[in-house]
């Protein structure tokens, strides 16, 4: 069944429709994993033709001062920084999301000596977990406070004791959003520092890391910043915070003069302290065209429709497929949500599978959840009209008892 003239006229009217002429989506497919793996914008074609043909086979290592490559994480961290809300000399790209953590978890600990207590999410992003823990493992005298095994709520967890506060901005699996200011506010109280994982709301919201007063912040760019896979992550640290950083990985891109060579170690001035080593250079100019895809949009209004889709998904969703064993797992209001609607079933896996063979491309996660990103510079109503669609046919017809479907690939 065709989207019906409301739905047309929704995307004939939506401000940020025409931003979907800025990215590469192959035919016929309806792409709701954007909250994993962002599509490959247009412009980043030429820009890494310009960085091989151009500066790599052309100019080499020339290239590291003339074409900026040296100075690719501060000059993108510059860049990024409007998006979350920070000071231009308070982001760099660099690394991956799990080292950041790394470092700035380190970051924190030393500028709260005093103190013994991560406290962090047991259902948050596992990586995030395992770094606590491993950071946590670097000292015999600190303690992981765990919301979902040591108390119900971050908030009960934080007292006097706490160092930093670890937390996930949206849930990866559920999609609930966290309140940025109020639980800033909340670990500032006890005296806590507070790092925000941002990989889930990074480019589909507005986020206001300076205005909330949040400490420091990591997340990835190649989900809704669609940098492409395996692109470096980002990490934030509040300029009040810069002067004496310290992190353990002192790799000598962190050192106060690089090129000195020295054998002695001297941390340099400001967020270039959390720099670690040489790096992916061909991935950031990714980023670098990845971004120009950004220019010009205003991000309240892609929250706006980031809210709209997700919120005509649900309601199409609870409609249509009324008794076929979904349940949502996302928060119902929207102002609790992030991007992506996560519904539980059963058979989660095979229906995803049947989901993907019919050209709706979501993803899964254990045990049960479905997952659906809207991501607003490239999905329309209509698109969420269609997929439902899909699904509703997927689930009518038990088309995910087809064998086929219940083979585990590596990646889910
Ligand atoms: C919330 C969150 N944090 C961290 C990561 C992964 O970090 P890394 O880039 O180190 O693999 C992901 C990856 O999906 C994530 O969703």
């Amino acid at each position: 069944m065709a989207p019906p003239p409301e739905i047309l006229a929704r995307d004939a009217d939506d401000p940020l429709g025409r931003l979907r002429e800025r990215f590469h989506l192959p035919d016929g497919l309806i792409y709701l994993d954007g909250n994993s793996l962002g599509p490959a914008p247009l412009s980043v074609f030429d820009e890494l033709q310009k960085a091989i043909a151009g500066e790599w086979a052309g100019d080499l290592i020339a290239s590291w001062n003339k074409a900026g490559w040296f100075a690719l994480p501060q000059t993108l961290g510059a860049r990024l920084a409007p998006l979350i809300g920070a000071g231009a000399d308070e982001v760099l790209v660099c690394d991956t999301v799990s080292i950041n953590l790394f470092k700035c978890l380190h970051a924190a600990l030393a500028l709260r000596p005093e103190r013994h207590a991560i406290v962090a999410e047991q259902a948050g992003f596992p990586t995030d977990l395992y770094i606590a823990s491993g950071v946590g493992s670097t000292r015999s005298d600190l303690a992981l406070r765990l919301q979902g095994r040591d108390g119900d709520t971050l908030e009960e967890l934080i007292d006097g004791d706490t160092a930093v506060v670890l937390v996930n901005h949206v849930d990866y699996r559920t999609s609930a959003l966290r309140d940025m200011a109020a639980l800033t506010a909340r670990a500032h109280q006890a005296g806590a520092l507070i790092l925000w994982d941002l990989c889930h709301s990074a480019g589909v919201m507005p986020i206001a890391l300076d205005e909330c007063g949040a400490d420091f912040a990591v997340g990835c760019s190649y989900k809704y910043l669609n940098g492409g896979p395996g692109a470096p992550g980002f990490l934030h640290v509040a300029r009040g915070h810069h002067g004496g950083l310290s992190q353990p990985l002192t790799g000598w891109w962190s050192h106060a003069d690089p090129f000195a060579f020295s054998p002695d170690y001297v941390a340099a001035p400001g967020i270039a302290a959390m720099l670690t080593g040489t790096q992916p250079i061909l991935s950031m100019r990714a980023i670098v065209a990845a971004l120009d895809a950004f220019d010009g949009v205003d991000m309240a209004a892609v929250r706006a429709k980031s809210m709209a889709l997700t919120e005509l998904f649900i309601a199409l969703v609870e409609e249509r497929c009324a008794g076929a064993e979904l349940e949502l797992a996302a928060p119902r209001e929207a102002t609790r949500r992030g991007s992506q609607v996560s519904f539980r079933h059963e058979q989660g896996y095979a229906v995803m599978q049947a989901l993907i063979a019919r050209g709706v491309v979501g993803d899964f996660r254990a045990p049960d959840i479905l997952r659906f990103g809207f991501a607003p510079l490239y999905i329309g109503f209509a698109d969420v009209w269609n997929a439902v669609e899909v699904l509703r046919n997927v689930l009518e017809t038990q088309a995910w008892r087809d064998f086929a479907y219940a083979r585990r690939s590596g990646v889910t």
